[in-house]
């Protein structure tokens, strides 16, 4: 479809695993006039974001950024700017992006050790710890919100685990960032990335990420350079941070202004309130589904509120309901991943999509279509 056509669509509300719909203010913000990427203006904005994004993922960490790219980016760069050829590294895997990163760090030469959980349940720390006592990792790393599954890493407890051992802890908060609480600093998280698509409710694009100061000297001490020349963050940083300001990539200008008006908007709303948006429109999404007989395949404790996985009943050509309700009701919901195609509906309630009038509006499309 040309972009023309696109004019002439209303607003597709987007209620599948990211992206999520996006509010004015933000659709605003990137409207507005590109300006240089050195202007002493837009290096106000930028200090400004980095302030910002400190906020939302509760940290002090002076490398705190947005790197240019989508989530995969700031994946890459978590990985590329600390792992070394040899390096021991132990990914804690239960789904598509466990899964994707154990691939990032084999590509960089690490020798990668991964303990496997069944996808749809968290994380067993107690199993972590017997891992962790047997061997030394330079790196431990897991997803908080695993967006294939619905199911919801205890992250903390993984932290008090790893930090006894001295190895880095390196988080994905794609899509658990601005959603649920992410304590970077209180949880002993050392490296995380998130994307702006899922609950920062901008469109994709950017991947902040944020590195403690002991990643900061891991990553200064490399015997080799980073082997990743655009993710090198100790070039980044000159364009970032300190006096200097140097160029290094054209930064995505007007992506930026998107960053900044959404993350304020989060802030304003205040972050104890959004994530109790969250978990309001995931306790009414979830009554309406159990009310039309569907269930969910995650345990209550560990679900995610952004990302909810329904199973597909006996009989319905779950490709057939997603269909139907993006041309008939402008619906986007998202389908099962690996193992869970054809098994799952999986259905976001991300940032500005977590609305109890959007939840209402699902489940009534889901009510035409199944009954
Ligand atoms: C948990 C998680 N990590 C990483 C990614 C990759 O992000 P992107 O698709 O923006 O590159 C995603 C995307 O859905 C995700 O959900």
């Amino acid at each position: 479809m040309s972009i023309n056509l696109l004019d002439s669509l209303t607003e597709t509300l987007l209620m599948g695993p990211g992206p999520a719909c996006v509010p004015p203010a933000v659709y605003q913000a990137i409207a507005k006039p590109t300006i240089g990427h050195l202007d002493p203006r837009f290096i106000a904005i930028m200090d400004e974001i980095k302030a910002r994004l400190q906020q939302v993922m509760q940290t002090r960490n002076r490398l705190t950024l947005p790197i240019s790219g989508t989530g995969s980016a700031g994946m890459e760069t978590a990985f590329v700017n600390l792992v070394e050829h040899g390096d021991r590294v132990l990914i804690l895997k239960n789904g598509v992006f466990g899964m994707r990163m154990v691939d990032v760090a084999q590509r960089l030469g690490a020798e990668v050790d991964v303990i496997e959980f069944e996808w749809g349940t968290p994380v067993d720390v107690e199993k972590v710890k017997v891992q962790l006592a047997s061997r030394s990792y330079k790196i431990v790393a897991v997803v908080h919100a695993e967006t294939s599954t619905g199911a919801m890493n205890p992250v903390a407890e993984i932290g008090a685990a790893v930090k006894p051992t001295g190895a880095l802890y390196l988080v994905d908060a794609v899509t658990s960032l601005g959603g649920i609480p992410v304590e970077t600093d209180a949880w002993g998280i050392d490296v995380i990335y998130s994307g702006t698509q899922k609950c920062l409710s901008c469109p994709p694009g950017l991947a902040p990420v944020s590195f403690s100061d002991r990643a900061v000297e891991t990553l200064r001490a490399r015997r080799t350079k980073v082997p990743n020349w655009y993710l090198d963050l100790t070039m980044i940083v000159d364009y970032w941070q300190g006096a200097k300001r140097a160029y290094h990539h054209t930064a995505p200008i007007n992506m930026l202004y998107a960053i900044d008006a959404a993350l304020e908007a989060i802030l304003e709303e205040g972050l104890e309130a959004v994530f109790a948006r969250h978990a309001e429109t995931h306790r009414r999404l979830v009554a309406g589904l159990e009310a039309m007989g569907l269930s969910m395949p995650v345990a209550p404790a560990s679900r995610l509120p952004m990302l909810n996985a329904v199973r597909v009943p006996e009989g319905v050509d779950e490709a057939a309901v997603r269909s139907r309700l993006l041309k008939e009701f402008d619906i986007e919901i998202g389908a099962g991943l690996g193992p869970l195609a054809g098994k799952i509906w999986r259905i976001g309630l991300m940032g500005h999509t977590a609305r109890a009038q959007n939840v209402d509006r699902l489940l009534d499309a889901l009510k035409k279509i199944l009954f």
